[in-house]
């Protein structure tokens, strides 16, 4: 069944949607991007997103296509236009099209396009699971705060952990882990203490995790933000990771070694349960 999706003010096909070939995300990834999760049919969490997006879009000097709400109204006309029940709504803004030129053109219009994406959310099997991942190199560029869609380095880091049997890839600077390839990392040492990488350029500033962060200090749990390294991750007692399309999912192998018991830990487990619970209650219909 083809989709509608939204490309600079039209609803269309998406075998009608076109963008140009000097658009500059196409000839330079100078666009940036979010991805806001749909649950039973409601936007979760999106006003942060769309806040993070007006950071990403101020670090590159790129003027916004359209408002907070102008935006929000069109991914609630896509999830209507789609009859999207769960997953996700992806939009991109990119600088637009000019001659091709390493400066920003001062003329250019920016360019929005959006789509909606089906995918079980809720009832991820990977939840039930965990999901094994393995560390490899860190080789983006060094500021991962903005939201680019500048992606090689993520998927050659998912690519290899398919090669290698695993489900996603831990990205590491020097010997400590930065974040997951298209998500926040987190262990749980044998204290109980939640480590995750303190924000900065090194991250991104992820939405889920700020939420996470919020429910574990409402639930008494106590977060070091700090980088952490391979090794006390190949000794935690628990990890996981956060992001929009897979809120938050266990993680039970790190480069083959098992993590605790081999099977999703209670921290995690809580974690994800009390995140949908929230976010249910809190989304935008
Ligand atoms: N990725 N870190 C990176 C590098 C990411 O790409 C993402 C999200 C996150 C988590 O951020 P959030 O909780 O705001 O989704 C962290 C999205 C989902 C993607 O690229 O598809």
């Amino acid at each position: 069944m083809s989709r509608t999706v939204y490309v600079n003010g039209s609803y269309l096909p998406e075998s009608e949607a076109k963008i140009s070939v000097f658009d500059r995300g196409f000839l330079f990834a100078d666009g940036v991007y979010e991805v806001t999760s749909v649950i039973q049919g409601k936007l979760i969490d999106n006003r942060r997103h769309l806040q993070r997006l007006g950071r990403s879009l101020d670090a590159l000097e790129m003027h916004a296509p359209a408002d907070i709400d102008e935006i929000e109204r069109i991914q609630h006309e896509l999830i209507r236009r789609n009859s999207l029940d769960e997953g996700l709504i992806y939009l991109q803004v990119t600088r637009g099209a000019a001659d091709r030129d390493f400066s920003y053109p001062a003329q250019a219009e920016p360019s929005l396009v959006m789509f909606s994406q089906s995918k079980e959310i809720l009832r991820n099997p990977l939840a039930a699971t965990g999901i094994k991942v393995i560390t490899v190199a860190d080789i983006r560029w060094l500021r991962r705060d903005i939201k680019s869609i500048g992606l090689l380095a993520p998927c050659m880091a998912k690519m290899a952990a398919k090669k290698a049997g695993a489900d996603d890839a831990w990205m590491v600077d020097g010997d400590r882990i930065t974040e997951g390839s298209s998500n926040n990392a987190y262990i749980v040492d044998h204290e109980g203490n939640i480590v995750t990488r303190q924000l900065g350029h090194d991250i991104l500033s992820g939405i889920t995790r700020r939420a996470i962060l919020e429910l574990a200090a409402a639930t008494g749990i106590d977060v070091q933000e700090r980088p952490f390294t391979i090794d006390e991750a190949h000794a935690a007692r628990e990890a996981f990771i956060t992001s929009a399309s897979t809120l938050v999912l266990p993680v039970v192998e790190i480069d083959g070694r098992t993590i605790g018991e081999g099977t999703p830990g209670p921290v995690a487990k809580r974690l994800r349960e009390l995140y949908i619970e929230m976010a249910i209650q809190s989304s935008s219909s």
